[in-house]
C-alpha cells in the first residue's frame, strides 16, 4: 500500500515525502514540474536513503492518473499540487482555477473511480479571511478570500465537504498551513522561488547578497511595532503534522479541518532581527506603502491538532532561521546551483 504524493516535488511535499518514508510509509509521487524539479525528489532519496517511484503527470490528465492508481496500490493521498503565488492568480484567475480546482476535481475523480477514498488536502490560513479576529480556530466560519488563490482553497474545502456529504466512505482531513519557513537540517532541499514573493525567502536572498534591501510593507499596522505578524511554521514540524494527519485518516472515515500553525505571532521587523542574530548577517531594509490585501495579524490557534492529532510544533524561530541560511548559502541559485 503507497500514499500518493502530488505536486511532491515542491517545497513542502518534499519535506513531507522525507518524513513519511523516515515513518516508514511507501510513496509515490507525482508533480508537472511547474514550480519544482525532479531534483528535489533524487535528493529526497539521498536523505532518507530509500527509493520510491515518481512521475512528471499533471493532476489534471485523468488517463495518466488513472494509469499509476492501476499500476500501484495507492491507499490515500496528500494533495499539495497547485499554483499559490497569489498576485500572479489576480493577473490569471482562470489558469488558477483551472489548475487548482480543475485539477483537484480530475484527481477525486479518478481516486474515486479507483476505490480510493482518502485525502489529506493542503489548504491554508487565507480562508479565515479578514472578517475573523485572532487567533484563528477550525470552528469559525470561513472568512471573505482576497484574491483567486485563497478562493480556490475555500472553493476545494468546500467542494471536498460536498463529496464525504454524498458518500460517507471518504476521509478527508484539510490542513489550513499558516506560513511555512525554513528547510530540511541536511541544507539539501527548500524553497527555491525565482521570484520571492513571501517574507522568509526574500530575506535570505537579501542576505546572501541577490537583492540588495528588504521592502517591509508597512509599519503603522495595530501592532507593537506597526508591522504585519504571522504565524512563522517550520517546514519539518509542518512535515511531521501531515504524517499525524495520514496516521489519523486512515483508518477513519469523515472531514476534519486542522491548523497547523505555532500559535505565536512574529512580526516582519521581529523576523528580521530573529535572522540576523540567527545567522550574523545583516538584512538592510526599507519601509514601503502596506501591500494590498495584507492584514495586520495572522497566528493560530493550534490546540485542536494536539488534541486529536498529537501534534505540535516544535522548531522556534531561531531554528527557522538558521536552517533557512543553510539551505540558501548551500543552494544560492536553489536546485540549480
Ligand atoms: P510548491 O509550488 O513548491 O509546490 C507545489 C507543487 O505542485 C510544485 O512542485 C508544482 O510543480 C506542482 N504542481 C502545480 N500544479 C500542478 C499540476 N496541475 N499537476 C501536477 N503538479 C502540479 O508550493 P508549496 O509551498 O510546497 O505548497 C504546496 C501546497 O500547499 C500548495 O497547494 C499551496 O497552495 C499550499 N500552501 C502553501 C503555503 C506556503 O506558504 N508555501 C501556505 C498555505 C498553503
Ligand atoms: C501570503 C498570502 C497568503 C498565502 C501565504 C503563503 C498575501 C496577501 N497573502 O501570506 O494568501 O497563503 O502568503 O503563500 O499575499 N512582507 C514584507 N515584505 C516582503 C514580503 C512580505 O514586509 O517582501 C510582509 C507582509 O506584509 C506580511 C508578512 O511579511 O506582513 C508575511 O508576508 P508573506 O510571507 O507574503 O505571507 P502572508 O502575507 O501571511
Amino acid at each position: 500500500m503507497s500514499i500518493l504524493i502530488t505536486g511532491g516535488a515542491g517545497y513542502i511535499g518534499s519535506h513531507t515525502c522525507v518524513e513519511l518514508l523516515s515513518a516508514g510509509y511507501d510513496i509515490v509521487v507525482i508533480d508537472n514540474y511547474s514550480n519544482s524539479c525532479n531534483e528535489s525528489l533524487e535528493r529526497v532519496k539521498k536523505i532518507s536513503g530509500k527509493e520510491f517511484s515518481y512521475y512528471e503527470c499533471d493532476i489534471r490528465n485523468k488517463e495518466g492518473l488513472d494509469k499509476i492508481f492501476k499500476e500501484h496500490n495507492i491507499e490515500a493521498v496528500i494533495h499539495f499540487a497547485g499554483l499559490k503565488a497569489v498576485g500572479e492568480s489576480c493577473q490569471k484567475p482562470l489558469e488558477y482555477y483551472d489548475n487548482n480546482i480543475g485539477g483537484t476535481i480530475a484527481l477525486v475523480e479518478v481516486m474515486r473511480n479507483n476505490g480510493c477514498k482518502k485525502m489529506v488536502f493542503s489548504s491554508s490560513a487565507t480562508v479565515y479571511g479578514e472578517e475573523n479576529q485572532v487567533p484563528f480556530i477550525e470552528t469559525m466560519k470561513t472568512g471573505t478570500t482576497t484574491n483567486p488563490y485563497g478562493t480556490t482553497k475555500l472553493y476545494i474545502e468546500n467542494i471536498l465537504k460536498d463529496i464525504y456529504a454524498a458518500d460517507n466512505e471518504w476521509s478527508i482531513v484539510l490542513l489550513r498551513y499558516f506560513n511555512p519557513v525554513g528547510a530540511h537540517i541536511s541544507g539539501l532541499i527548500g524553497e527555491a522561488p525565482s521570484f520571492p514573493n513571501n517574507l522568509m525567502p526574500y530575506i535570505s536572498q537579501v542576505a546572501v547578497g541577490k537583492r540588495e534591501f528588504l521592502s517591509v510593507f508597512g509599519n503603522n499596522y495595530p501592532t507593537p511595532d506597526g508591522t504585519g505578524v504571522r504565524d512563522y511554521i517550520h517546514v519539518v514540524d509542518l512535515a511531521l503534522g501531515h504524517v499525524k494527519a495520514i496516521d489519523f485518516a486512515l483508518p477513519r472515515t469523515g472531514v476534519e479541518i486542522f491548523n497547523l500553525g505555532t500559535g505565536n505571532g512574529t512580526s516582519v521587523l521581529g523576523l528580521v532581527k530573529a535572522f540576523e542574530e540567527a545567522t550574523g548577517v545583516p538584512v538592510p531594509y526599507k519601509i514601503v506603502e502596506p501591500r494590498a490585501g495584507d492584514v495586520a495579524y495572522s497566528y493560530a490557534n493550534a490546540q485542536k491538532a494536539l488534541d486529536i492529532l498529537g501534534w505540535k510544533a516544535e522548531r522556534d524561530v531561531t531554528k527557522m532561521c538558521e536552517d533557512t541560511w543553510r539551505w540558501q548559502k548551500n543552494n544560492p541559485n536553489g536546485y540549480n546551483s
